[in-house]
């Protein structure tokens, strides 16, 4: 066999892009990668075709009286572009300073394929029954997975989920996440002409579907950073005390955060701190804009159309289709006359928080600091897994989030990496986190 850090080589080799049509050959090639690796390590392995991209699912038992832990994560990855920005091209996996730099180095190739390489070291002594279930949609909503898992209830019957799609809190430390938030994805397009017309002509007389789209725009989120649709906050927890109280404690530099991805300051709503902004409160974000001239030089032109793409991150007990319903109501309401609109609703995920004592998250902290030699640190996250909400609700399992990543990946970004001694240490924890699971869910630990 092949050392782990070379099939990892071979596995990001492959441009696994699911948002891309052109891509869906080399998407279907990954499933199959996949598909024979985790043959090669003695399971049973099903691909199942949907109507986006296939669904891996590979099982071993070891035995009835034995345990089972389900593992999931996704081979697809994130567009490369803009390529140019790259130091090393995406698909040509580049090792540098203890690093591997590629698309989905991190995200999530790199993270899920260390569970394969346990297993696969594990061999003939895994300690207890192994399912994966590894889609190609998590980077466009997963929109073919619920269907799966509600159609597969009792063949993904488990003990416990384990999910490694998540960074740890800083280098070398070890870290359970028990917290993601939610999302919202939607687009607004406004039409104010029939067409694209001179500005001195026309500008001054008639609507302008650019500017429409920034008094929009400035109506979403005010700038101190409270987001202004009505009923917006109604349902959100209040953080308490105690999770305040944990995340002070945790080694953390605003100034630092900022200056590493070359801001000048950071922001948000105020009486918050950055943790407490990114980990548990709700929030608005224009993803894309677009309209006008965008070409080299001027051109003095009103144009017809403008769009916004925009997502709202949600926090526990906020509702994505409420949070839809609401915001497309005011966006009605704060509609310039004038102007056509077309609202979009593209994907959603719930918020989750799960349990921090449970059996399963023990061991896990257990088993990651025997790998690490440190102290496990609990955690929230600011970004989603749509999935967790469901493998939750379907199979009534306690969902382990142990993410082998860094913030400073550059995940969705050019030059997305993954430290080598991660992906080392994420193979050791897997294992270590295969054989004390059973201990724990007898109660002996
Ligand atoms: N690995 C990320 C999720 C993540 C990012 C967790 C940062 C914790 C911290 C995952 O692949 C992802 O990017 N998810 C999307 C979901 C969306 C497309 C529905 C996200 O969060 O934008
Ligand atoms: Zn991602």
């Amino acid at each position: 066999m092949k050392d782990p850090l070379n099939e990892l080589v071979d596995f990001l080799k492959i441009p696994s892009v699911s948002a891309n049509p052109d891509n869906k050959e080399d998407v279907g090639r990954a499933a199959r990668w996949l598909e024979e690796r985790l043959r090669a390590a003695g399971f049973s392995v099903e691909v199942t075709p949907t109507a986006g991209h296939p669904i891996v699912y590979a099982e071993k038992y070891a035995g009835a009286d034995r345990p089972t832990v389900l593992i999931y994560g996704h081979y697809d990855v994130q567009p490369p572009e803009p390529l140019e920005l790259w130091d090393t091209p995406p698909f040509e996996p580049t090792i540098k300073d203890g690093k591997i730099y590629a698309r989905g180095a991190s995200d999530d190739k790199g993270q899920v394929f260390a569970h394969v390489a346990a297993v696969s070291q594990l061999s003939e002594n895994l300690p207890l029954n192994v399912k994966f279930v590894i889609e190609g949609e998590e980077e466009v909503g997963s929109p073919n997975l619920v269907p799966f898992v509600e159609a597969n209830r009792e063949r993904l019957a488990t003990d416990a989920v384990l999910i490694s799609d998540s960074p740890m809190f800083a280098p070398g430390l070890p870290t359970l996440t028990y917290g993601l938030r939610g999302l919202t994805y939607m687009e607004v397009r406004l039409r104010g002409l029939d067409r694209d017309v001179h500005s001195g002509a026309y500008g001054g007389a008639v609507p302008n579907a650019a500017h429409a789209a920034a008094w929009m725009i400035s109506k979403l989120k005010d700038e101190m950073g409270w987001v202004r649709i009505p009923g917006f906050y109604d349902d959100v927890e209040p953080i308490s005390p105690e999770e305040r109280e944990m995340w002070r404690r945790l080694p953390f530099d605003p100034r630092e955060y900022a200056a590493e991805i070359g801001a000048g300051d950071t922001s948000g709503e105020p009486g918050y701190s950055i943790l407490e902004r990114r980990w548990a409160r709700p929030t608005f974000d224009v993803n894309g804009i677009g309209s006008g001239y965008q070409g080299e030089g001027s051109k003095t032109v009103i144009a017809a159309e403008a769009f916004f793409k925009f997502s709202m991150r949600l926090v526990p007990n906020q509702d994505p289709d409420r949070i839809a319903d609401l915001t497309e109501a005011y966006l009605r309401q704060i509609l310039p006359t004038g102007y056509q609109m077309e609202v979009i609703r593209y994907h959603g995920g719930q918020p989750v928080l799960v349990p921090t004592d449970s059996p399963p998250m023990q061991a896990a902290a257990a088993a990651l600091e025997k790998a690490w030699g440190r102290e496990t640190v609990f955690t929230r996250e600011g970004g989603s897994i749509p999935i967790v909400h469901d493998f939750m609700r379907v199979l009534g399992a306690p969902v382990v989030l142990m993410g082998f990543g860094l913030e400073s990946d550059n995940l969705h970004a050019p030059n997305e990496k993954l430290d080598l001694i991660n992906f080392e240490k994420g193979i050791e924890a897997s294992k270590n986190f295969m054989r004390l699971l059973p201990e724990y869910l007898k109660g002996e630990k």
